[in-house]
């Protein structure tokens, strides 16, 4: 079957997409992303991914290519000619293709929008978070403004590549005052001894994961305290549980931290609560 891909207002076979090598993307990461899961056909919380999308294009001072509905309309072919139920839409808009110049070009270059969609194995996933998973522990080497959904990935792209090679599923990054900020790709929560939700505060040293904004809310709902606060690898390792959240992992239990089994080394009841809980609302 072949993939389609959209650029620019053409959907093209996903073999053959392009785009311009001096595209601020490529030569500047001068760009931003969104990923939506998809489920059954349909977006997961959608408007939340949207609402960053614009927050994130604003922060930058990139003019907003297009209307919801208008990207709504594009992911929907997307998937029809993708043939995906199951899996994500990826949709990136850079500043446009300009002369390599590092102040912005002028103020009609168009930005570049790209999307793709492609199937996941949510099967998979699944027993990954029945299992639960292991993440190591690196320092955060990424710049001031993380809650921007940016290209500008190299830090997040070594962390997971270290977490693999040390058989782990992600990488917890350490600010410089030994806290964790969040995953290379997903939130970071722990469950205190007492029962209650710790995940650090959404301030400019993390992305504001949608996921993680629903799933505090429907944990208070359940009736749990939610606090937004840091914590350090040690109060992680010494929790009742550990857990990450995203688009795509959904809520994902962690049994271990670096050399040390969380909890009992299996995945946590509040983990797996959370996860049918949001799986259910979805
Ligand atoms: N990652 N933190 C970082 C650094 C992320 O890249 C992501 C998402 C999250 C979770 O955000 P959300 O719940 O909105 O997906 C947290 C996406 C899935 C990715 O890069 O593919």
């Amino acid at each position: 079957m072949t993939r389609f891909a959209y650029v620019n207002g053409c959907f093209q076979p996903h073999a053959d997409a392009m785009i311009h090598i001096e595209d601020r993307g490529f030569q500047f990461a001068d760009a931003i992303y969104e990923v939506w899961s998809v489920r059954d056909g349909e977006l997961m919380d959608a408007d939340g991914h949207f609402a960053r999308l614009e927050r994130s294009l604003r922060e930058l001072r990139i003019s907003n290519p297009k209307t919801e509905a208008g990207y709504r309309l594009v992911i929907a072919e997307l998937l029809r000619r993708n043939r995906v139920r199951d899996g994500l839409v990826y949709l990136q808009i850079s500043r446009g293709r300009a002369r390599r110049d590092h102040a912005f070009p002028a103020a009609t270059t168009r930005p570049t929008v790209v999307m793709t969609a492609k199937r996941l194995d949510h099967a998979a996933a699944q027993r990954r978070a029945d299992a639960g998973v292991a993440v190591i522990s690196l320092p955060d080497l990424r710049w001031g403004r993380r809650d921007i959904k940016t290209v500008n990935l190299l830090p997040n792209v070594l962390a997971k590549q270290a977490a693999a090679e040390a058989g782990a599923a992600e990488a917890w990054l350490v600010d410089a005052s030994g806290q964790v900020t969040e995953g290379a790709s997903t939130n970071a929560w722990i469950v205190t001894a007492d029962g209650v939700l710790v995940t650090r505060q959404a301030d400019h040293d993390i992305l504001h994961g949608i996921t993680r904004a629903r799933i505090m809310r429907r944990a208070q709902a359940m009736g749990y305290t939610v606090e937004e606060r840091s914590f350090s690898i040690e109060e992680a390792q010494t929790a009742r549980e550990a857990f990450m959240t995203s688009a795509t992992s959904f809520v994902t239990p962690i049994v271990r931290i670096d050399d040390r089994p969380v909890g009992n080394g299996a995945p946590g009841s509040v983990a797996v609560e959370l996860r049918s809980a949001y799986l259910e609302l979805i």
